[in-house]
């Protein structure tokens, strides 16, 4: 089966490539390199052992679409690409509206025009907003988003959840991401922040290696364990792995016109201090950090619970918090090395 992987060079996208190619289907790249690079193709082909087949596209570009679906018959498409950065979103939202939502749009009507009839939308925990009661279930009921992102995400979710009632024979998951981090234990792929990253691996990997002064930890009064924020941290790969899941649900899926929604997370919470010991403790380094003041808008705390994405897909996380942060430490110092 050929899966078209919309923003396949991108962080979560590159490693699901590995995870479809490895489960024997066919992934197919269409990504803009917005945030993301060439790099990535030649670490997917020393993973892989081949080229993985490649498109420069913006997938906002109905025609450029169209001519790929006309050249390549998918059977199924994974949508990754979007702008994904909480705090740009704020500065230029009409920027990810336009790009989040037009590029969904688009590939939902080229699927339909081409008959491809399985899809899985890369959507995001941030739909909960701040849940009154934890673990979160995929019927804890949405907030109103943060951010202009993540208020795509929940647009998103609607538009398909919408279409798929119309019936337009289109089979089609949304998996809810937590906070993925780690690195393929190649260190061939790995998280590539553009700029100063504002999420807290990255970051603390580049202030573990010399490239940051140090980690400021984003408030400690928060009415958590040790003050710090709480969230649930899962092994990109195990996150990449739900997708192959989400596919073979799909295409064993009897009902032409199908939605459901799947929370993939490891359902467990720890802070972000606890993330920082475990750190230091798997890979043997000290961290230069500091407690600083709240970031605005942050969720204080929010894990999953995953049960049904265990019992319906059949998925269940296997790596635990040291594991992904070995895997980051490794991919950071192969990056410094390069
Ligand atoms: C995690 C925790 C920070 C940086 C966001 C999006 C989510 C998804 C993942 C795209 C928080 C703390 C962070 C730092 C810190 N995005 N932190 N110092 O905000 O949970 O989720 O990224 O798919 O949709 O909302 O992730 O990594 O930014 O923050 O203390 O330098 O780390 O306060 O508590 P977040 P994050």
């Amino acid at each position: 089966m050929k899966i078209l992987v919309t923003g396949g060079a991108g962080f979560i996208g590159s490693h699901t490539v590995v995870e479809l190619q490895m489960a024997g289907y066919q992934p197919v790249i269409a990504d803009n390199l917005y945030n993301s690079n060439r790099e990535v193709l030649a670490g997917l082909k020393n993973i892989v052992g081949q080229e993985i087949p490649f498109f420069e596209i913006d997938c906002t570009d109905e025609a450029a679409v169209r001519q790929l679906f006309e050249k390549e018959q998918f059977d199924g498409v994974i949508h990754f690409a979007a702008y994904k950065a909480v705090g740009e979103s704020v500065e230029e939202p009409l920027k990810y509206y336009q790009n989040n939502i037009d590029s969904l749009l688009v590939l939902l009507k080229i699927m339909r025009r081409f008959k491809v009839s399985n899809f899985v939308f890369s959507s995001s925990c941030t739909v909960y907003g701040q849940p009154d009661t934890l673990p979160v279930t995929e019927d804890t009921p949405r907030q109103p988003a943060t951010s202009p992102y993540g208020n795509t995400k929940v647009m998103c979710e609607d538009i398909i959840r919408d279409y798929v009632h119309s019936k337009p024979a289109l089979k089609a998951i949304s998996l809810r991401y937590f906070n993925p981090i780690g690195a393929h234990h190649s260190a061939e792929i790995g998280e590539l922040p553009n700029g100063v990253p504002s999420n807290l691996v990255p970051y603390l990997t580049q202030a573990a290696a010399g490239l940051r002064d140090k980690l400021v930890v984003f408030g400690d009064d928060y009415d958590t364990p040790d003050g710090t924020c709480v969230r649930d941290f899962i092994h990109v790969v195990d996150l990449a792995k739900a997708h192959v899941k989400a596919i073979e649900l799909l295409e064993k899926q009897p009902e032409a016109n199908y939605y459901d929604v799947f929370n993939v997370g490891t359902g467990d919470g720890n802070t972000v201090l606890e993330l920082i010991n475990t750190f230091e403790k798997a890979n043997g380094v000290k961290l230069n950090y500091t407690i600083g003041p709240r970031r605005p808008g942050d969720v204080e705390k929010i894990w999953a619970q995953s049960d049904k994405a265990n019992t319906v897909l059949g998925w269940k996380a296997e790596k635990s918090l040291a594991d992904s942060l070995r895997d980051a430490w490794r991919w950071q110092s192969k990056l410094v090395e390069s």
